[in-house]
């Protein structure tokens, strides 16, 4: 818990990211209601912001956020606009590399009236690295992505994971393929193994990723923590947001465990910009809703994290639905159902 007021960034982004925003910020309004002490930023960061000034995120800003902050709020970035991301990579990676986010949270529990219900997997993805780290070239006729994978950032992340797996007293599963990834996989693979032979209280086993995916969609029920580098782990958290209802429902939390920085948390929707869908009312807040609720109880303000999911709960079981689950409330409609449902 902060000794302070914490001090909380909001960065709507693009597309969807400022629809679910929007119903993201009365729950702060509601927390402080209730006595926690927050302020909030807004950043106008985003691809209308870049396209208009031709910034990203300026050192100056990162800098203020990194130091000056202690959480941010995401929505989402991405913009048809911006063929080539680049200010996406420059925000939100960014972020996530600069701030050493390298733990990120995606569980996925289907909610009350959703196919799976009582299902209960966590995707625990290694945010900062990987294949994800922008290193490689382009020449003709030939390209590379570099995948770079050390081994702090494997082991703060692995340990996340048998953390987690302890507590929940469930199995713990990590996806790799170092039957050709030989060097990268290779070392998330002997880090495991070291951890396995700490942890012996935890059931633990690796699985090549392509027949893990085979298994979950069989059937996902035995499994409960999977660790995976950025790469699998994004693939194999979209995988999970379906047994939950879709992108529109899946919440995700980053953090840095060793907290190098004061702000070293990030709360965003596992969904992008959906340029499909944007500015129609037909994004489902319910992913920026949870994720708010991760944030929540990152800070310490459980009863406040609890009572979140406990009323997109309870507007599920009620029968509240946007179009992405059969229903036809738009954005605004769901976040005030779920609000509705809050104690006061
Ligand atoms: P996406 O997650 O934006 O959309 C995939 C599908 O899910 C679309 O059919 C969309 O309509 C649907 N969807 C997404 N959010 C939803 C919501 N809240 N409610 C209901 N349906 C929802 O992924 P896509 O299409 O691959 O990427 C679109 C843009 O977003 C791209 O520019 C991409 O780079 C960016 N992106 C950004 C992310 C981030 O900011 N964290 C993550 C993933 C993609
Ligand atoms: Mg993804």
């Amino acid at each position: 818990m902060l000794d302070h007021a914490a001090r909380i960034a909001l960065i709507p982004g693009d597309g969807a990211g400022p629809e679910v925003m929007a119903e993201a910020v009365p729950l702060l309004d509601w927390a402080r209601a209730r006595g926690r002490r927050l302020e909030v930023e807004r950043l106008p960061y985003g691809a209308d912001h870049y396209l208009a000034t031709g910034e990203t995120l300026p050192e100056a800003a990162y800098a203020a956020l990194r130091d000056g902050c202690d959480a941010i709020l995401f929505g989402a970035v991405g913009d048809p606009r911006v063929p080539d991301g680049r200010h996406a990579e420059e925000i939100l990676l960014r972020l996530r590399q600069g701030l050493e986010l390298m733990v990120n949270f995606r569980p996925c529990r289907p909610l009350p009236g959703l196919q799976r219900e009582g299902l209960w997997l966590e995707v625990y993805r290694e945010n900062t690295e990987g294949a994800y780290c922008l290193q490689g070239s382009t020449e003709p006729g030939r390209a590379v992505d570099l995948a770079v994978h050390t081994e702090p950032a494997v082991r703060r992340l692995l340990e996340a994971a048998f953390a987690r797996a302890r507590a929940r007293s469930c199995p713990l599963t990590l996806a790799h393929k170092a039957n050709v990834l030989k060097h990268g996989h290779g070392l998330w693979v002997r880090v495991f193994q070291e951890l396995c032979a700490a942890h012996p209280g935890v059931t633990a086993r690796g699985m090549h990723a392509d027949a893990l995916l085979c298994a979950l969609v069989q059937d996902p029920s035995p499994f409960g923590v999977i660790a995976a580098d950025n790469y699998l782990g994004d693939l194999i958290s979209d995988l999970t947001a379906a047994f939950a209802g879709g992108m529109g429902t899946a919440p995700s939390l980053s953090w840095a465990p060793h907290r190098p920085f004061r702000c070293a948390v990030l709360a965003e929707p596992v969904h992008g910009s959906a340029p499909d869908i944007a500015g129609k009312g037909l994004a489902n807040p319910v992913g920026m809703i949870l994720s708010t609720a991760l944030l929540f109880r990152h800070l310490g303000w459980e009863s406040e994290a609890l009572a979140v999911e406990a009323a997109v709960a309870a507007a599920m079981a009620s029968g509240a639905r946007t179009r992405d689950l059969g229903g036809s409330l738009s954005t605004s409609d769901m976040g005030t159902a779920i609000r509705g449902h809050l104690p006061g």
